[in-house]
């Protein structure tokens, strides 16, 4: 099946954004190290334009959690199928998530990774659905917040596809 995309943010619109979000992070970790922490596979695309805007010293880890199938339908828990190479304890750590819907998977993960002692622990997410959400779940950093529809492209996908559109879009009907 084909589906039909509509643009909903431009790829300038969340370039432009992404360096306002990077500009307010480096003010706000100068004279740190900041350890991104970056939600397989959806965050990937935003994760590195930000990083690379980012002008103190980063690392990076990886980690792959689900809640989602292949449909729309959250299953209300996180399975961590990507454990983190490396420990967080002492470190500066800043989650990157690409959507927070449900607010489930940021909830799960946020005490999972609090457990672990990291110096600090925040949340950069690029979009925000806050209509949908079930779990109190406060995000530091914002890209934009968006009305409820199910949306594809800059690493967001619908059944694995459109990741690798360069703007975020709206699949139609
Ligand atoms: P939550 O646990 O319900 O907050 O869902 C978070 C995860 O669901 C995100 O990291 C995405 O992988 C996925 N998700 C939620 N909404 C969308 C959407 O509109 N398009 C694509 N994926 C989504
Ligand atoms: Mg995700």
């Amino acid at each position: 099946m084909n589906e039909q995309i509509e643009v909903m943010i431009s790829e300038q619109q969340v370039d432009e954004r992404i360096c306002e979000l990077a500009n307010r992070i480096s003010k706000d970790y100068e004279g740190k190290e900041l350890h991104l922490i970056i939600i397989l596979k959806g965050s990937v695309f935003f994760a590195c334009e930000l990083a690379k805007r980012i002008t103190v010293p980063v690392t990076m880890d990886f980690m792959s959690v689900s809640s989602y199938g292949d449909g729309m339908v959250s299953a209300g828990h996180i399975t961590v199928k990507k454990e983190l190479d490396e420990d967080i304890e002492g470190k500066d750590v800043l989650i990157v998530e690409d959507i927070v819907d449900s607010g489930n998977t940021l909830f799960h993960l946020k005490n999972l990774l609090e457990g672990r002692s990291p110096a600090s622990l925040k949340i950069v997410t690029l979009l925000d659905k806050p209509d949908r959400r079930v779990k109190e779940i406060a995000t530091d950093y914002c890209g934009f917040e968006i009305e409820d529809k199910f949306v594809v492209g800059y690493g967001l996908d619908y059944a694995q596809k459109y990741r690798n559109l360069p703007y975020i879009g709206v699949i139609e009907g």
